[in-house]
C-alpha cells in the first residue's frame, strides 16, 4: 500500500506529536523524522530503516535559538557558520546537553544539528515543540531518497505520511562538521563544498581521516548508497558496455558508448547539477529490468565532485 503523501503541514505536526514518523523534505535529501525528545519514537526510527544503533541521528531545528537547549559547549565559530550557511546543508557536530536522548547520539558526548531549508520543513518545524531526529529516509546501506517516489519504493507503513516537497534541490547530503574539538573538521563531505567553507574560514579544513572499522561520523560505513545492482568504477576510455549495462556520464565523457544506456547527469559536466541527479540516476537504473549493471567514471576532484566520489566509493561494488 502506497504511503499518504501531501503537503498537509499541520496533518505532518500531529502525526510527529504521536510519536509517529514522517519523511520530510529538505534541500539535501529526504528525511525519516520523528520525535528526537522521544526515546521511543526516535528507535522506531532504527527499526524502520534496520539502522546499527551505534549509527547516531542528526536533529533538526528551525534556528540556532531553538538548538541552544540541546548545545553544552558554543563553539566560537558556530555563529558564524550558521550566519553564512544556515538554513542548509550543514551539519554541525558539537558537545551535547542531556537533552539529546542518548539514542538520538549512540551514547556520544556530541551531538549533529542541522537547520534544514525546504521550506516545508522549515514551516513544519516552527510548529513543533521539539526538534526532529531524521536520517536520510531510505534502508540501511541503500541509496538515498531524493523525492517522494523514492521513498515509496523502499517502504510502505513504516512512515504514516511523506511531506511533499517535490525534488530536492541539491540532491547530495549535508557536509558534516566536527565542531567539537580546537579545529574544524570535515566528517562527511557534501552539498557544502570545502572551497566555500575554506573561504569563509580562511583556511583549509582537516578532513577526517577514513577508516572503515572506526569511522569519525560512525555512519561513514564501508558500503552505503549502494543500488541492489553492482556498480563498478572505471575509466570509459576502453569501456566496452555489455548489452545489459548502464553508464552514468557527465559531460561528454560517455559519448562513445550508446546514448540509449546512458543516464546523463550534466551535459556541461556541471558538479552541482549532477550532484542534484545522482542518486535519482541510481534509483531510475536500479529499478530498470533491462539493466543488470551500472558503470560510473569518478567525477574531477572539485566542489560537489569530492562528495559524489566519496558517495561512488562506498556504493561501488568491491
Ligand atoms: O543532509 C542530511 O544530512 C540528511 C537530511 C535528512 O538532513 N540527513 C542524513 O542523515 O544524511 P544520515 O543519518 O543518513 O547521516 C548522518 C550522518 C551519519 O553518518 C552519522 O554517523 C553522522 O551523521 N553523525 C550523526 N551524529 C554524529 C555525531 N555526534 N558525531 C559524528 N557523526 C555523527
Ligand atoms: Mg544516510
Amino acid at each position: 500500500m502506497a504511503i499518504p503523501q501531501g503537503t498537509d503541514v499541520a496533518f505532518a505536526a500531529e502525526l510527529l506529536k504521536a510519536g509517529k514518523r514522517v519523511a520530510i523534505p529538505t534541500e539535501t535529501v529526504y528525511g525519516l523524522a520523528a520525535n528526537g525528545t522521544d526515546p521511543l519514537a526516535v528507535a522506531t526510527i532504527f527499526e524502520a530503516k534496520h539502522r546499527p544503533f551505534f549509527d547516531p541521528l542528526i536533529l533538526h531545528f528551525a534556528n540556532l535559538t531553538d538548538a541552544m537547549p540541546y548545545v553544552l559547549e558554543m563553539p566560537s565559530i558556530l555563529p558564524k557558520l550558521v550566519e553564512q550557511f544556515s538554513p542548509g546543508p550543514v551539519t554541525y557536530v558539537v558537545k551535547r546537553t542531556a537533552f539529546v536522548p542518548d539514542l538520538v547520539s549512540s551514547g556520544l558526548p556530541t551531538v549533529g544539528i542541522r537547520f534544514p531549508k525546504h521550506p516545508l520543513t522549515q514551516t513544519l518545524l516552527s510548529q513543533l515543540p521539539f526538534p526532529l531526529a531524521a536520517p536520510s529516509a531510505n534502508r540501511f546501506g541503500y541509496i538515498s531518497p531524493t523525492n517522494p517516489h523514492h521513498i515509496q519504493r523502499q517502504f510502505t507503513d513504516e512512515i504514516s505520511y511523506i511531506l511533499d516537497g517535490g525534488s530536492c534541490v541539491l540532491g547530495v547530503e549535508s557536509t558534516i562538521l566536527d565542531l567539537s574539538q580546537h579545529t574544524v573538521t570535515i566528517l562527511r563531505q557534501g552539498s557544502l563544498s570545502v572551497e566555500e567553507l575554506t573561504d569563509v574560514l580562511g583556511y583549509t579544513p582537516n578532513m577526517a581521516a577514513v577508516s572503515s572499522s572506526r569511522p569519525s561520523a560512525p555512519g561513514n560505513v564501508d558500503v552505503h548508497y549502494a543500488p541492489r545492482k553492482p556498480l563498478y568504477v572505471l575509466s570509459f576510455k576502453d569501456l566496452v558496455l555489455p548489452p545489459n549495462g548502464a553508464v552514468l556520464a557527465f559531460g561528454n565523457n560517455a559519448n562513445h558508448l550508446n546514448p540509449k544506456r546512458t543516464y546523463q547527469l550534466s551535459t556541461d559536466a556541471n558538479d552541482r547539477e549532477a550532484a542534484g541527479l545522482f542518486f535519482d540516476a541510481l534509483h531510475t537504473l536500479d529499478a530498470d529490468d533491462t539493466i543488470d549493471t551500472i558503470y560510473c567514471e569518478p567525477f574531477p576532484e572539485y566542489g560537489l565532485g569530492r562528495a559524489l566520489n566519496d558517495r561512488l566509493k562506498r556504493a561501488a561494488k568491491k
